[in-house]
């Protein structure tokens, strides 16, 4: 029975390799916070009882998402990213969850969570171990997706560590299914793509878009602006492959957010939700909720970066201009007043000498063509709105900071 049913399963991937993930999530990229960039593979809890990956520190930070305001704002999911499991699986071959550190088993603490309100992820690994050396799914898929359906598991990624680049698109998919035929609906993140562009093999978006509702495209994200520069550099670079292939339930994932950890300034924090925004890329903080500070939060809790982000069309905003280490990022939005769409544009600077730089350039150059003109927002200062004419828009950018515009064209329709 299990062979005939690994064999259907080969035999539908190739008539038909294209999955329909169709699970009616994530139809705005999804929001919420993830462990790894913080907390990372912390396990020692006898020398860092706030930091190691436990119930208790997962309990804590959703407690805070839901009282500090970030639930209010769209951050519903709760990820625990590696390093939650035993190093072994139980006698049945299931995953159990490390029982110093989660002495309630996870099934209790995904209660918890959503008893707030929020939504509960988890992380495995499509290869024989996870990044951090804990069991794999690769043998284990179909038990993997039941247990975590059983779990109260609302979201999954899956990594690729330690796995074969030639399986992993297939994998991936039939993983899909697993997820799919346990009947509950999970976000489900996807990691080949990533190995697949280190590992010189060519993604297939096509597939990729009907497999996951999020895939991480690149490189992991570390705690400093290079870092930030290295991957909003590669994703502008390369955008023209993929960026048609994000839309409402699959999104393009440049990793997490950095604001309010270590790496980042103010403005560069700025510049982060910016492009984020503009690229509708998935919103995961990974900080201490418990110690953020308040500059950091506020961008965090941005209303108008985050409805930007959140736009329905789901349009994945490009890089239009690069000069003088300046770039422009524009994405269309809502609403289309008089067939002119809406833009949101961020005047992004990679420049560090040490004054504010000046831009300005002419608005048809960056395809604002509405003929009355447009209505300026400006996301970060909400006072400072001069910064077009009917032929021109120009900015004064912060070193590595963004000057971040909403542009609704002026209409003259009254109706309604
Ligand atoms: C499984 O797939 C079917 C068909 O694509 C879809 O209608 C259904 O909602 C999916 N179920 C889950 C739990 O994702």
């Amino acid at each position: 029975m299990i062979l005939f049913d690994t064999l259907f399963l080969y035999l539908t991937l190739l008539i038909n390799p294209v999955f329909n993930l169709d699970n009616g999530l994530a139809l705005t990229p999804p929001m919420g916070f993830m462990t790894w960039q913080r907390f990372r593979c912390i396990v020692d809890c006898k020398s860092y009882p706030d930091e190691c990956i436990s119930e208790n520190l997962i309990k804590r930070q959703a407690e805070l998402m839901v009282q500090d305001g970030y639930l209010d704002a769209g951050y519903e999911y709760i990820i625990i990213d590696d390093c939650w499991s035993s190093k072994e699986r139980d006698e049945n071959g299931r995953l159990q969850a490390d029982p110093e550190r989660f002495p309630n088993g996870i099934p209790a603490l995904a209660d918890y969570v959503h008893n707030l309100g929020l939504k509960f992820g988890i992380y495995g690994d499509y290869g024989t171990l996870t990044c951090g050396g804990y069991p794999g799914s690769i043998n284990y898929l179909e038990v993997d997706a039941e247990t975590w359906a059983e779990w109260g598991v609302d979201y999954v990624k899956l990594d690729g560590c330690y796995s074969e680049l030639e399986d992993m698109e297939a994998g991936y998919a039939e993983f899909a299914n697993y997820l799919n035929k346990t009947g509950r609906p999970m976000v489900y993140s996807c990691s080949w793509p990533a190995y697949f562009e280190f590992g010189g093999y060519p993604v297939n978006f096509e597939i990729l878009a009907t497999t996951c509702n999020l895939w991480r495209n690149w490189a992991d994200i570390q705690d400093s602006w290079s870092s930030l520069t290295t991957i909003t550099k590669w994703f502008g670079d390369n955008q023209d492959r993929f960026s048609k292939f994000s839309a409402p339930g699959h999104w393009n994932d440049p990793d997490m957010l950095l604001i309010g950890n270590y790496g980042l300034t103010e403005d560069q924090s700025k510049s982060q939700m910016a492009i984020w925004s503009v690229m509708a890329a998935p919103l995961l903080m990974s900080l201490d909720l418990n110690t953020v500070k308040p500059e950091f939060k506020s961008i965090l809790l941005n209303k108008d970066a985050i409805a930007i982000n959140q736009d329905s069309l789901g349009i994945m905003g490009k890089r239009i201009y690069q000069k003088n280490d300046i770039e422009i990022w524009s994405k269309p939005i809502l609403p289309i007043i008089n067939g002119y769409y809406t833009y949101a544009v961020a005047f992004v600077s990679y420049r560090d000498d040490g004054h504010a730089y000046r831009v300005e350039e002419k608005l048809e150059t960056l395809g604002l063509t509405s003929p009355n003109g447009y209505l300026v927002e400006n996301i970060f200062e909400p006072n400072n709105v001069d910064l077009i004419d009917f032929e021109n828009i120009w900015a004064r950018i912060n070193p590595s900071g963004t000057v971040f515009l909403r542009l609704t064209p002026i209409g003259s329709v009254l109706s309604n």
